[in-house]
């Protein structure tokens, strides 16, 4: 620990403050969380948080995310210029006249959203939970917002239900292309390959493992094998390559990282559990009808 991180970590006991941080976050704000998980285990942590204070180390709809399950908690977020491309691809507007033009399906919305339109959504999903959510509601036909390419994975996993796809995407995830996918298959034949289900099909189509940042972890920590092709962000590959020194750990892309995530830094989170930061707001009817579709989530 650095000097800044046991100040940290100090300042965080004082003030009765619990910060969670997403996997793609840096190593050295990872240290200094209480929990580090995917978005799913995140809005878990956030709805059961026994604190006064949260700080959500990652983008902007994390942040939202836990105040709309624990609206009574001071939320922080630690960078405010960290936001989701993705969730910036989709408006209410956009949901209400699909709503119209298929009156019959319920709306699933991908947790990487605003949280204007959580609330005009019938249930959110995480990558982890899309499938089960997608399969268990009663509609046949659902619309899912905004990642393409993760409903199309969806589709293909429950083809009893029709899937209206939006046209949203991760600038990251949906980067790869299949010549990469090919690419690395060459240069490691023998590798397991892990990847997120926002990357493109015919990059999924590679893959042994298709799952959510926790996913892909428990993949390879439950794994003999000795060398593994990692699909998603770089902070992945970081934890991995810490936690499995003597096992080859190759990146998908070369450039596998989200630059939002990265945002935050050791004197960002200092200032947040020092309270120097504007807490998270939100307007009380997209509080209402976001909680709704949350919890609805956590709960299903
Ligand atoms: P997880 O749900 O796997 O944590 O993913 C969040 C995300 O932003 C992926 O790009
Ligand atoms: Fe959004 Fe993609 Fe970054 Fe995840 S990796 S936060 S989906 S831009």
């Amino acid at each position: 620990m650095n000097e800044l991180q046991e100040r940290i970590l100090a300042r965080k006991r004082e003030t009765n403050t619990l910060i969670l941080a997403h996997y793609y976050q840096s190593l050295e704000v990872q240290d200094v969380a209480d929990a580090v998980g995917d978005s799913f285990a995140l809005a878990q942590k956030a709805q059961s948080a026994d604190c006064e204070n949260i700080v959500m180390c990652g983008v902007r709809f994390m942040a939202e995310s836990a105040k709309i399950l624990s609206p009574e908690k001071t939320v922080y977020q630690p960078n405010a210029e960290a936001s989701c491309p993705m969730a910036e691809m989709v408006t209410p507007e956009d949901v209400l006249a699909l709503r119209e033009k298929y009156p019959e399906a319920a709306v699933v919305c991908y947790v990487n959203s605003t949280a204007a339109v959580k609330a005009v959504s019938d249930v959110c999903c995480t990558s982890s939970s899309a499938e089960r959510i997608v399969r268990a509601l009663p509609n046949k036909q659902i619309i899912f917002v905004p990642d393409k390419n993760l409903g199309a994975w969806c589709a293909k996993a429950v083809p009893e239900k029709e899937i209206i796809l939006f046209s949203g995407f991760c600038p990251i995830h949906d980067g790869v292309t299949e010549e990469m996918a090919a690419a690395a298959r060459n240069a490691y034949p023998g590798a397991k390959f892990a990847v997120h289900p926002e990357c493109r099909a015919e990059v999924v189509g590679y893959a042994d493992c298709v799952g959510s940042t926790a996913e892909i972890l428990r993949y390879v920590r439950a794994s003999a094998e000795p060398e593994f092709v990692i699909g998603t962000e770089c902070g992945v590959v970081e934890i991995l390559r810490r936690e499995f020194p003597e096992k080859q750990i190759h990146l998908l892309r070369e450039d596998f990282v989200c630059a939002d995530m990265k945002k935050t830094t050791l004197m960002d989170l200092w200032r947040a559990v020092n309270g120097e930061l504007p807490p998270i707001t939100l307007p009380e009817e997209e509080l209402t009808g976001a909680k709704r579709a949350l919890e609805r989530m956590v709960s299903m």
